[in-house]
């Protein structure tokens, strides 16, 4: 939906014009898997999908919620009765963004806020941080509050880890807010430090497809935070604040420390291998070289993510095994895993073919036809009106 079709809809619902309209995208995550809660690397960008919305301050200590894709109508909600983990909704991201803000301090009033995204939910393309972005972006802009992308990233992590209850890493809600059209970015999730990492794949003659598997995902569910809590055990039996500070170099001798618990073990291999990708992805595309040589490193990814981290599912697997097979570069699954969507890069001429095998494989599988589209690079949270 655009910015005047939102716009209108604000207007219809609530009576009045809104003070803005305000987009954040969701993203795909090119590699650096599961490493955001270990203080690592990072590399997503923007979608073009984008969570709109509409909103206008109020100074009553009311926040009214809508969204124009779900039939739910109109959430009244006082402030003062905004507590951690009470709303099992949609509702609770938004309200979880203006309840962090308040916590830190931020003299938020109120809102009237009317919201449409375009983003697909549940399938790992981080739907639920446009929205607290896109909100928080709202709300920074209409109370002045004068925060950064990267603030107002940690404060809508703080909303969904405290508020809604998902113990998620640092890297959807940086993402939407931070990155740039035509660009990856390359985050360090310890302090934060960012490079805008140009990414022109049709230039070279290649897409980046994204496979939505249609398997829906949550990140609240137990499997995510047994993975994080497997991986701060590991830091710890390490002496680490974080397995971050493993070096690559030091893989081994780390794995010969752990012993035979071996489901630790193959965490940390995970996380620092993974770590080492990212690394490699972003010396290949600095270095002006051929972008196809970033496939294989994809693909090592996605096999560290299978068989280490453990968190693929038959339908990820079924397409990255299909894509390499129908001349992809490289494929892995993106995102937390347990279902949502795999990318595929790729030749330009090679996508028709490729698409075409995927969806042929999910059928004879009995599995949901997936949802193949291109990912381009593109622009981070904004204000449109
Ligand atoms: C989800 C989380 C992120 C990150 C990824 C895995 O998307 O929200 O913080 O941990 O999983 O890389």
């Amino acid at each position: 939906m655009g910015a005047e079709q939102v716009r209108d809809g604000f207007v219809e619902l609530y009576g009045a014009r809104p003070d803005g309209v305000w987009a954040a995208p969701g993203r795909v995550n090119l590699i650096g898997e599961h490493t955001d809660y270990n203080d690592g690397f990072v590399m997503p960008f923007a979608l073009p999908h984008t969570a709109v919305a509409a909103v206008s301050r109020r100074t009553d200590g009311v926040l009214r919620l809508h969204s124009a894709d779900l039939d739910t109508g109109v959430a009244e909600l006082r402030l003062d009765e905004l507590a951690p983990e009470s709303d099992k909704a949609w509702t609770a991201y938004p309200a979880g963004v203006v309840w962090a803000l308040r916590e830190a301090g931020h003299p938020v009033t109120g809102a009237d806020v009317h919201l449409s995204s375009t983003v697909p939910s549940g399938a790992g393309l981080s739907s639920s941080a446009a929205i607290e972005v896109v909100v928080a972006l709202a709300l920074n802009d209409l109370f002045a509050l004068g925060l950064q992308g990267w603030q107002l990233a940690r404060l809508c992590q703080r909303a969904e880890n405290v508020y809604v209850g998902a113990p998620t890493g640092i890297m959807d809600q940086t993402a939407s807010a931070c990155c740039e059209d035509g660009h990856a970015l390359f985050l360090d999730t310890r302090d934060l430090s960012q490079k805008q990492i140009p990414l022109d794949l049709a230039a070279e003659g290649l897409r980046l497809l994204v496979v939505d598997t249609r398997v829906t995902h949550a990140h609240s569910g137990g499997e995510y935070g047994k993975r994080r809590a497997g991986c701060e055990k590991g830091a710890a039996l390490l002496g680490v604040d974080a397995l971050r500070d493993i070096a690559y170099a030091d893989l081994d001798a780390a794995l010969d420390r752990l012993g035979d618990d071996e489901e630790i073990r193959r965490l940390v291999r995970h996380v620092v291998t993974e770590d080492q990708r990212v690394e490699q992805v972003v010396a290949l595309l600095e270095s002006g070289g051929d972008t196809r040589a970033v496939g294989p490193v994809l693909t090592a990814g996605h096999a560290s993510l299978r068989d280490d981290f453990r968190v693929s599912c038959p339908e990820l697997d079924l397409v990255v095994d299909t894509a390499l097979a129908h001349g992809a570069l490289g494929a892995r699954m993106t995102g937390g895993g347990f279902g949502g969507s795999a990318i595929v890069l790729a030749e330009a001429t090679d996508v028709e073919a490729l698409t075409k095998a995927v969806g042929e494989a999910f059928a004879a599988a009995g599995h949901t036809s997936p949802r193949v589209f291109e990912a381009v690079p593109s622009a981070g949270a904004r204000r449109l009106v």
